[in-house]
């Protein structure tokens, strides 16, 4: 097996003891359980569990053929989706994206575009002036089919692509991911005969990026789903039942961060130092934020750049308010290697660090910056990833959708629900007035007068 991630979590012994960790072990043996053997709360959306080693030949060949038939006919695919059913595939692909340059291989695979994640009208007017020039396909992902986000963005779009293309045409660019039966969207796929991926029953969005949900973006931007997949796999051997707190990564994550979350750090801030991690901490934030806020509980997911945010949020962390813990994704491995040059001049008195790579200084920023925050109180775990490609991601992806379900039910919460996401829909549909919203919006008109 290739090197699996590894948790350090020596930065937080003078904050919480061994002992305290380990009186956890039967406790979260017990959980591990629960998510294993289906039977917590929530046990209906436990799908994800094995998903790594349950995608079949047959599914890898159906997603990557219809890759290939998108890579072909466009060069910019637009993806629609909100929360789960986005995120995963925008923080691979950024991972794994070059910075700058939109279409490296030769243009070989095309621009990848999200939509249908906010309601601005700026944001969908100026994504359709980039797309007027431009062949373009659409993957409209939602499970529920009926969230309001994605289903405007994509009725602007398929409507812009008709008048393009011809309903037709269009109609061989469009991707739909959904429930098998329920929905608008279904309904829609199979009365135009879209191409059209299912969303397996058992499985919420923000646990779904290793079914069609992120796999068929991620193929389609050129990506190596199988290497991603078999990182999960490694992760999900990993992180089994059999595994206890001593080498179970995902186990240990979660007693670790419950202890701290006891002792009154109540806010875990996620630590990156390569801007194509932004978004992996977007995803992160999510799979955390709506798996534990609730019951009034749960530790509040934050998430910086580094060292990027070190001039901002750096003072902070330092010296606010010690209710705070980080977990830091440390990438090994720069993939690229760029080393300072000497000036003869040195008026930047940058000389002494002539000839290193830029790697080994921002090794000592995040060194550096860890013992200045444990210095300060704030407990510092350490996720060691052997660099950033599509295997280490699919480790990565696992051991967290793990460790968030065990940390759930160490917190007595139902880790697959989102009841409070409901909230402010019932108040737009009212104030829109939705029909159905009747009662509602008159009592909402009369609260805002
Ligand atoms: O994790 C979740 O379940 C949510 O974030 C959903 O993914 C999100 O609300 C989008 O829902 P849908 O896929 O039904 O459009």
């Amino acid at each position: 097996m290739k090197k699996a991630l590894a948790l350090n979590i020596d930065h937080v012994r003078s904050f919480i003891s061994e002992s305290q960790i380990y009186k956890l072990s039967s406790a979260v043996k017990e959980k591990l359980e629960m998510v294993h053997r289906k039977s917590g709360p929530g046990s209906d959306f436990l799908g994800w569990v094995d998903m790594p080693s349950s995608i079949s030949e047959q599914d890898f060949e159906k997603i990557e053929q219809a890759a290939t038939d998108m890579q072909k006919k466009t060069e910019a695919v637009v993806v629609i989706g909100i929360g789960g059913s986005y995120l995963g595939a925008k923080a691979v692909i950024e991972a794994l994206s070059h910075g700058f340059i939109s279409r490296p291989s030769g243009g070989k695979y095309p621009e990848i575009y999200f939509a249908g994640n906010n309601i601005s009208e700026d944001y969908l007017s100026e994504l359709v002036d980039v797309l007027e020039d431009k062949e373009y396909g659409l993957v409209v992902i939602s499970k529920s089919g009926t969230t309001t986000e994605p289903a405007i963005a994509f009725r602007i779009l398929k409507s812009h692509l008709e008048e393009k293309m011809g309903k037709t045409e269009a109609g061989k660019r469009i991707i739909v991911i959904t429930d098998a039966h329920k929905g608008a969207l279904r309904s829609l796929a199979d009365r135009e005969g879209y191409k059209s991926f299912v969303i397996p029953d058992d499985v919420g969005g923000r646990y779904s990026v290793l079914t069609p949900v992120g796999l068929v973006p991620i193929a389609i931007a050129g990506f190596n789903i199988r290497a991603l997949v078999e990182g999960a796999r490694e992760m999900e051997e990993k992180t089994g039942v059999e595994h206890g707190l001593d080498d179970n990564p995902s186990a240990l994550y979660a007693a670790v961060r419950y202890l701290l979350y006891q002792s009154g750090k109540k806010v875990e801030i996620l630590v990156n130092y390569h801007p194509k991690l932004h978004f992996f901490a977007e995803w992160w934030k999510q799979l955390f934020g709506e798996s534990e806020g609730k019951d009034g509980k749960g530790i509040f997911p934050a998430a910086v750049d580094f060292t990027t945010d070190l001039h901002s949020m750096g003072q902070y962390i330092q010296q606010g308010e010690r209710i705070l813990f980080e977990t830091v994704i440390s990438v090994e491995h720069s993939e690229r290697t760029l080393k300072i040059p000497e000036d003869p001049a040195n008026l930047d008195t940058l000389n002494y660090l002539a000839g290193k790579r830029i790697d080994e200084v921002n090794k000592m920023a995040e060194l550096g910056t860890l013992l200045a925050h444990v210095d300060g109180g704030v407990p510092n775990l350490k996720i060691a990833l052997e660099r950033l490609d599509e295997r280490c991601l699919g480790q990565l992806i696992y051991f967290f959708e793990k460790a968030c379900a065990v940390s759930g039910y160490l917190l007595g919460i139902n880790p697959f629900d989102q009841p409070g996401v409901e909230a402010y829909k019932h108040n737009m549909f009212a104030l829109l007035g939705k029909p159905g919203f009747e009662k509602a919006t008159r009592e909402i008109r009369k609260k805002i007068l």
